[in-house]
């Protein structure tokens, strides 16, 4: 097991915690930001990105979906801005401030902490460091292994939440929003049966239904879609091996025996009405939507072939390009087709989720310098699925951009009536700001970039909490 004795000091030195992916050790509250342009006067709510920032030095090798969650909120108001920062403050990161080091290894380095650690913060560190949701007015922190951690509008962590003890195991870091039900659909997956845990809460945040699903094998599931009447899933065979894990390797391999296939679950359904459709083997980590037309179900996403490297991004098989595809299932025939639609590499798929799960002509998906997991981001790609174009911008050589949400226009009609908001960080000046574009006209880039007093790290996923 590995102690604090034997930590090598410069555990801070591992590629994914360098340059603009270095953590900070600042929570801050600036307000009045500068603004270069005009935040649309009809932009009222939060702005939350979250993502790894380490408060202490790993123990071991460092894995970027490893670090402390952090909470990056821009408020907009009146077209005003205020910028606040804080750690989750899960009950690992407690134990360990108590003892001013890291206590717990990561992925690829996991250790079972010591027993006084293991009885204040648990097995595993629930970072939270994933995405966010808000569902019922309360705000979660997600992290896929673990169940979500609630959270206040001014970023403080109130605890875990389960749901009066409904919910036995993780949730997924991309529970579903239905936008016309009010309900928040999710699942959870994990390395012992059962693999797959389907779950409802419905509009007034109870956990209403939930149902184990059988799969052949433990796998990774990061997300699934949903629409109207049911819910989907991908199970590919990006596998588990909990053995290999407790050996110091990695966590997942890629088994293309296991084959891959698409569930369709009838929403309130159990194991027994799901039906799977075997696909040609691919995975995808990010659904951008999909939609139910009479019996047409259509799936859209970037996807890859394959995952070889599974997740050890240092390998330089480990990289594969993700291309938009689509998945037409048809379930009185009985069967499934598929096509790519476009061949530029793109990924964090979003659409105006005031129409998830139902038709939707537009997607929005960012473009990256590479596929390494190093958060390279360069910009965001516009898809009008109806005329079958699709719009870009494009940031300076020298910026990074992250995820971009799209948050409605509340005086929009239109599908495309409202902004795309990511933070972007210059390499060279380390200036942070945040973007937010037009949807109506990506290739005009920002009409407004709030200018953050104080660096803010790449990270993973964007949301948008209107007031
Ligand atoms: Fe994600």
């Amino acid at each position: 097991m590995t102690t604090t004795e034997s930590q090598p000091a410069d555990t801070w030195n591992t590629p994914h915690l360098q340059g603009l992916m270095a953590p900070v050790f600042e929570e801050r509250d600036d307000t009045d930001l500068a603004v270069v342009g005009e935040i649309p006067a009809a932009l009222n709510g939060m702005f939350v990105r979250t993502g790894p920032n380490p408060q202490f030095a790993p123990l071991g090798a460092y894995h970027p979906f490893d670090g402390d969650g952090m909470l990056h909120a821009v408020y907009l108001a009146d077209g005003k801005a205020r910028y606040r920062n804080r750690w989750v403050e899960s009950k690992g990161l407690l134990a360990e401030r108590k003892r001013g080091r890291a206590c717990y290894g990561g992925m690829s380095n996991y250790t079972i902490p010591d027993e006084d650690v293991l009885a204040e913060g648990g097995m595993l560190k629930n970072t939270a460091n994933t995405a966010t949701v808000r569902h019922n007015g309360r705000y979660f922190g997600l992290l896929e292994a673990a169940p979500p951690t609630e959270f206040n509008r001014e970023l403080e962590t109130l605890g875990e939440w389960d749901w009066g003890g409904k919910l036995q195991g993780p949730m997924t870091a991309h529970p579903k929003l239905d936008p016309v039900s009010g309900e928040m659909i999710f699942f959870g997956y994990r390395p012992v049966a059962p693999f797959l845990m389907y779950h409802e809460v419905n509009a007034a945040g109870e956990l209403a239904h939930s149902a184990p699903l059988d799969i052949p094998a433990p796998v990774m599931m990061h997300d699934f879609a949903i629409t109207e009447n049911f819910a989907l899933f991908m199970d590919s065979p990006a596998v588990f091996d909990l053995e290999a894990l407790f050996a110091g390797g990695e966590a997942m391999g890629w088994q293309p025996d296991n084959g891959t296939r698409l569930g369709v679950l009838p929403r309130g359904g159990t194991n027994d009405d799901i039906r799977w459709f075997e696909v040609p083997n691919c995975y995808v980590v990010h659904f951008m939507n999909a939609q139910e037309d009479g019996d047409t179900i259509t799936l859209r996403a970037p996807s890859m072939p394959d995952m070889p490297g599974g997740l050890k991004f240092e390998d330089p098989d480990g990289a594969r390009e993700p291309n938009m595809w689509k998945w037409t299932i048809d379930l009185a025939a009985g069967t499934v087709s598929d096509e790519q639609t476009d061949d530029v590499p793109g990924e964090f798929p979003r659409v105006n989720e005031n129409l998830t799960g139902r038709a939707t002509r537009y997607g929005y998906n960012c473009t990256a310098r590479g596929w390494e997991f190093d958060f390279d981001f360069t910009g965001v790609v516009k898809y009008d699925f109806e005329a079958d174009s699709s719009s870009a911008f494009t940031y300076a050589d020298t910026q990074v951009s992250g995820e971009h949400m799209f948050a409605p226009d509340p005086n929009g009609t239109a599908e495309d009536d409202g902004w795309l908001m990511t933070f972007v960080t210059d390499r060279t000046t380390e200036q942070s700001e945040l973007a937010i574009i037009d949807a109506r006209d990506v290739e005009a880039g920002p009409v407004a970039r709030v200018q953050m007093a104080a660096r803010v790290p790449l990270g993973f996923h964007a949301n948008w909490f209107a007031d």
